[in-house]
């Protein structure tokens, strides 16, 4: 029986009351800056570091040493300008004490077409993995890839540096031997995610498409783990970990979403709707609540 907390208020606060080292993975989209104003808020891209830093340090706090925390964003261009709130944020979370391991690109397959005078559209957003350890848990078979038609074409015509393991030219340190991968059926997967955005009835402005959080989940956790989304909108996150046999705790501003995300939980955890002694044994601090 896996447990899902669904908890409403101030992930800065609320994350105070998670024990250290408890949670193995992170998967987040905070607010954009300026972007959703509307909805559910935004920050000034000059304050986004300032505004974001303190849940970052809880967030470090939180995770397991063999944790990991990803982190889904895209900076706006602002008056014909990228703004730089995300490099600067990977550079203070780096002072902070995080190491920046990994970016990871969501190519956005069904993005919509458009026409701007100084740019195309924009078909991506960045996955930031930041770590405390250089060592973490990553599960790298969990998301091997069907080798598909690149075998055929690549694998068939080997030159003789593709069967010995050579120094790289440009000094990745990257030996290939692609001779090896001649028999087998599927390879590892590359750091960049093909995957649709998803428009279903969520109710909310921003979800994320279900593969995303599952392919993250399935890479950095295992059956009983536990996954934290401290920004959690429609608890895309929390339905998927949930799903997959993985501990949830999702932590959200905003009521509305909480009640929405308890309904679609309901289903999944067949327990009786949280109600309001939950939310008040959760102010005084109590962390096991289920
Ligand atoms: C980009 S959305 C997340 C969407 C989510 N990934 C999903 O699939 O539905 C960001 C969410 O963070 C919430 N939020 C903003 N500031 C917050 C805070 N300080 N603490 C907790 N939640 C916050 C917003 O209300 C919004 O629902």
């Amino acid at each position: 029986m896996v447990n899902c907390d669904i908890i409403h208020g101030d992930c800065i606060q609320i994350l105070s009351t998670i024990p250290e080292n408890s949670i193995d993975l992170i998967f987040t989209s905070p607010p954009y800056a300026d972007q959703r104003r509307a909805t559910y808020g935004g920050i000034s891209p000059d304050k986004y570091v300032e505004w974001f830093l303190p849940a970052a340090d809880q967030l470090l706090r939180v995770l397991k040493p063999t944790g990991t925390f990803v982190l889904n964003i895209k900076e706006k261009a602002v008056n014909g300008e990228r703004s730089t709130y995300v490099l600067e944020l990977i550079l203070a979370m780096k002072k902070q004490g995080w190491l920046w391991t990994e970016e990871f690109i969501w190519h956005k397959k069904n993005c919509y077409p458009g026409k701007w005078s100084n740019r195309f559209r924009d078909a991506w957003e960045r996955l930031l993995q930041f770590n405390k350890n250089r060592k973490f848990k990553m599960y790298q078979e969990a998301v091997m890839v069907p080798m598909g038609d690149w075998k055929h074409k690549r694998l068939s015509k080997l030159s003789e540096t593709d069967k010995i393991r050579d120094t790289s030219k440009t000094v990745s340190g990257f030996g290939k031997n692609i001779s090896h991968w001649l028999d087998r059926p599927k390879a590892y997967p590359s750091n960049v995610l093909h995957l649709a955005t998803e428009c279903s009835n969520k109710k909310h402005s921003a979800a994320f498409p279900e593969a995303l959080p599952e392919w993250f989940i399935k890479l950095f956790t295992q059956e009983g783990d536990t996954v934290l989304d401290p920004f959690m909108g429609a608890g895309t996150t929390n339905i998927v970990a949930n799903r997959m046999n993985r501990n949830s705790i999702g932590i959200e501003i905003v009521q509305e979403y909480c009640e929405l995300v308890r309904q679609r939980l309901k289903p999944i955890l067949q327990l009786p709707l949280l109600t309001q002694q939950y939310e008040i044994i959760r102010q005084k601090n109590c962390f096991e609540i289920h």
